[in-house]
């Protein structure tokens, strides 16, 4: 949105279509855009199906006036990954609540009862064309709106009375043309900031938190519409006054400059900061049952709910969660560079992105580590009776790997749980449980779920994320930010490290008074000093692994990779690697697993990758060597650089040795590259591999 900011519409179309760009790795199956039309109230879309230069495509080449000026106005986008409804057009956002664009809607998340409500204003002649939740969003804004039967409503009201009626996860955005130059911006569960970019010195204003005498019906003239879906028929009733007189009113006017006067100012609402960057740095997180209001240039947040205590929030509270932040982004950070793809550059940065997790948190000389995140919950988390690890996909993976070690440390039994799976068992959670969630994104339904599952069950919660800001970063106790910077690339690589290492860190500092340990731990720190020149070393032979990707693998249906102990992670990690991007089938097999099962898999034409570099299960992972070579397959062994006992005749990726517990960290960088080569020898688009999104903000 910009107010008092002279803008033409291709300007605006380009503002638009290059945030989504940078959104697209959140989801990219189709895109769209609402922008102004040249009429008063017109609104006109653009979607195509496809990636977000297919629709700058079609905005260039349409018929409409790209000269066009406007001195204020606002415009939505949306980038999607389809939940509800296959990629089409029609299911691309902004979904609309009839031809006219009364109501335009963008949304992340589920709309859980999207279905019942489809129902019921089906009955009451509303018509659908699309597939998905967020059009009953649409078309109940304009049930709300014409049941007002040209009362005048708020815009905020109208949204507040419809957000009501929802259930699930959402973060929307939504433009009327009964409500030209104005925008609602809400959340729950979703991800949301505002960006705020002007000349003019700003001041956070929270005022009007509640005004207890408040008439609801007066203030804001539309009752509120209670839609009951669970009746036959499905009724909207129209609760009494009664019942809303006492709705908390909140938190109003925001911005204004220190003069009092109108400036020139734009904002920038979007689901992740890297679309903003480009614009502002200075940006503001919506809670949950926030409802942002921007009209005028000035913008206004109000509570959709009282908080969990049942008390309304207060003036207090509210400036404290939502200061306007300087983020210390930068925009190269987000940029590809001299990479061809986002995931290679991120693959690449290890040497470095793994320095970021420990700068100014290991110190190398006196064997030290501090993690000021955790500094005041050392002593309940040393007190903690089990810690429980959870995350998805690779963040879990990173659990997985650290899980042995963290043990070793802390004496702690460590249990590792994947988040959807966590929830589904209901497992029993106690007041003395540590709960860790990993998570790159802080934003993975699942582990947000299950974050707050502990949270309601008194245990003490960490977050160890990458995005600052994220809502695990927020809604836990305490916690580390991997500082890997920015993932763009679909498949984790970095975070993955980075997070392994951020779990390691945590187990350093929980055995810092155990002086038996010692020794372990300055090896450990001693080879977290000597990573970096390794990671280097092992990106040397990138190459080696393009020619096998290109040879040996290049025609391969099925990859195994094997391995045992601390190398488990690994195999399973890799093969998520191969699996998301190259769209190749493989698995990563326990290797004391291979004789119960899997081994019926092996013959001369099954592809096999082992992981045996040198630790103390090294004399068993040479026994599985040996039972897959005695059923003629021809495995490719990652192994140490000086490694002799490996058989000549056998193809090898060798990696630099170090303390075993960081094994991993070296050994899954040839899998990452491999999967990388893999997917641009099949010809797949790397960043974004289909049916997948970076961050799965649904359950
Ligand atoms: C998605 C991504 C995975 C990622 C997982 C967890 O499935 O495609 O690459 O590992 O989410 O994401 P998180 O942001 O919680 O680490």
């Amino acid at each position: 949105c910009n107010f008092l900011v002279e803008k033409d519409r291709r300007t605006i179309c380009d503002v638009l279509c290059n945030g989504l760009q940078r959104l697209e790795y959140r989801g990219y199956d189709s895109a769209g855009i609402g922008i102004d039309g040249d009429g008063k109230d017109e609104i006109v879309l653009f979607k195509e199906v496809g990636k977000v230069a297919g629709l700058r495509k079609l905005v260039n080449s349409s018929s409409i006036n790209m000269s066009k000026t406007f001195v204020s106005q606002v415009s939505i986008a949306h980038t999607r990954w389809a939940t509800h409804g296959p990629p089409s057009p029609i299911n691309c956002h902004p979904l609309r609540s009839d031809p006219k664009h009364a109501f335009i809607v963008v949304h992340n998340g589920i709309v859980t009862n999207a279905g019942e409500l489809r129902l019921v204003l089906q009955k009451r002649g509303y018509k659908f064309e699309s597939e998905t939740d967020t059009e009953a969003v649409a078309i109940l804004l304009k049930y709300a709106y014409d049941s007002q039967q040209g009362k005048s409503v708020t815009f905020t009201a109208l949204v507040k009375a419809v957000l009501k009626e929802l259930e699930g996860s959402f973060a929307f955005v939504i433009k009327s043309t009964h409500y030209p130059n104005e925008i609602v911006t809400a959340r729950r569960g979703s991800p949301l900031l505002i960006g705020v970019k002007t000349q003019k010195k700003l001041k956070v204003d929270f005022v009007d938190v509640e005004n207890p005498g408040l008439d609801e019906t007066k203030a804001d003239p539309l009752s509120p519409v209670a839609l009951n879906s669970t009746t036959a028929g499905g009724l909207l009733a129209v609760p009494n006054a009664a019942t809303n007189a006492k709705l908390l009113r909140s938190q109003s006017r925001a911005f204004m400059s220190e003069d009092g006067m109108p400036q020139p100012i734009e904002f920038f609402i979007a689901s992740d900061a890297s679309a903003v960057i480009e614009h502002t740095k200075r940006v503001l997180y919506l809670e949950d049952d926030d409802i942002a209001h921007i009209a005028d240039g000035e913008l206004h947040i109000h509570r959709l709910r009282k908080n969990e205590d049942g008390h309304p929030i207060t003036a207090g509270q509210a400036a404290a969660t939502r200061s306007i932040e300087t983020l210390e982004l930068e925009l190269a950070e987000i940029m590809k560079g001299n990479f061809d793809h986002f995931m290679q550059k991120e693959i690449y940065e290890q040497p470095e992105s793994v320095v970021n997790t420990m700068r100014g948190r290991v110190n190398f000389d006196n064997h030290q580590v501090t993690l000021g995140g955790l500094r005041n919950y050392l002593p309940i988390i040393r007190r903690g009776r089990r810690i429980v690890f959870s995350g998805c996909g690779t963040s879990y993976h990173s659990c997985i790997a650290t899980r042995a070690i963290f043990e070793e440390l802390t004496e702690i039994p460590v249990s590792v749980e994947l988040a959807s799976d966590f929830l589904d068992r209901k497992t029993p959670i106690f007041r003395d449980d540590i709960c860790v969630f990993l998570s790159q994104s802080g934003e993975t339904a699942d582990t947000i779920l299950a974050m707050r599952y502990c949270l309601e069950r008194g245990a003490l919660c960490l977050g160890v994320v990458n995005t600052v800001g994220s809502t695990i970063s927020r809604e836990t106790h305490c916690g580390v930010h991997i500082n890997a910077g920015p993932e763009i690339g679909v498949a984790s690589t970095k975070a993955y490290t980075s997070q392994f290492i951020a779990l390691l860190m945590i187990a350093l500092v929980l055995s810092e008074d155990r002086i038996s340990l010692t020794e372990r731990r300055n090896q450990i720190i001693d080879g977290l000093h000597a990573l970096p020149a390794q990671l280097t070393k092992v990106l040397a032979g990138d190459n080696a692994l393009q020619q096998l990707a290109t040879g040996t693998l290049a025609s391969s249906r099925s990859l195994l990779i094997l391995g045992r102990g601390l190398q488990y992670a690994t195999c399973l990690e890799g093969a998520l690697k191969i699996k998301e991007i190259s769209y190749m089938h493989s698995e990563g097999i326990l290797a004391g697993e291979l004789k119960h099962g899997p081994l019926a898999l092996i013959d001369e034409n099954m592809p096999v990758i082992i992981i045996m570099t040198r630790d103390s299960l090294y004399p068993k992972v040479q026994s599985a060597f040996a039972q897959i070579t005695a059923r003629k397959a021809q495995p490719i062994v990652i192994c140490n650089e000086d490694d002799e006992g490996i058989p000549k005749d056998v193809r090898t990726i060798r990696v630099p040795k170090t303390v075993d517990c960081l094994q991993g960290l070296l050994n899954i960088v040839p899998l990452q590259l491999l999967s990388y080569h893999l997917a641009i020898n099949n010809g797949f688009d790397v960043d974004f591999p289909r049916n997948l999104a970076k961050s799965v903000t649904t359950e």
